[in-house]
């Protein structure tokens, strides 16, 4: 049985946080975000994790927390690192947790974004090349881990927000 959350996957500025941030608190719902409870309770900024441990120390981390909050995660707005479906038995928790959206975003909209950001170990380097490549790579996994998909080109976050809202009655 799904829970009453709201889940939130995409990758990196899509968007996620800031949508999710403000859909709790139009709903009165609880916000959480995978980045930043890892970040909180491993005493470690992301990009330091990759560095020390490693991508795959990482994605054990996040596969632990979704584990830890599976049960007692109720009326809340999680938004998830941009790689957390990417593992099925992650895609699998975060539906068991409740509706998942994915925000979908042109790699033209992410790279303005996150042009000059300094926190995504994963696109390190040339950002353009990066970006295409693991968007490309990514796209079909989150649209089958989701249940639905909202396109967020060119829309205000209380557009998307109101998207979202519309799914959720509509349910
Ligand atoms: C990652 C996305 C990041 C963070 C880590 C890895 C990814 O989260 O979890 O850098 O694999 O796409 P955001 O999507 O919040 O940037």
């Amino acid at each position: 049985m799904s829970a009453d959350n709201i889940i939130l996957i995409g990758f990196m500025g899509s968007g996620k946080s800031a949508v999710g941030r403000k859909l709790a608190r139009d709903m009165n719902y609880r916000f959480a975000d995978t980045d930043q409870i890892i970040e909180e309770t491993e005493g470690m900024k992301i990009k330091d994790i990759f560095e020390k441990h490693g991508e795959e120390h990482f994605r054990d981390l996040e596969t632990e927390l979704l584990k830890s909050l599976l049960e007692k995660t109720r009326r809340t707005v999680l938004s998830t690192g941009g790689g957390m479906p990417v593992r099925e038995e992650n895609a699998g928790l975060l539906r068991s947790m409740g509706k998942v959206f994915y925000l979908k975003t042109s790699k033209e909209t992410i790279i303005g974004r996150l042009h000059g950001d300094e926190s995504r170990p994963l696109l390190k380097g040339n950002l353009d090349e990066k970006a295409e490549r693991l968007l490309k790579s990514r796209e079909p996994i989150y649209e089958r881990a989701a249940d639905i998909t909202i396109n967020t080109d060119g829309k205000t976050i209380d557009e998307i927000i109101n998207e979202i809202k519309m799914h959720i009655r509509r349910d």
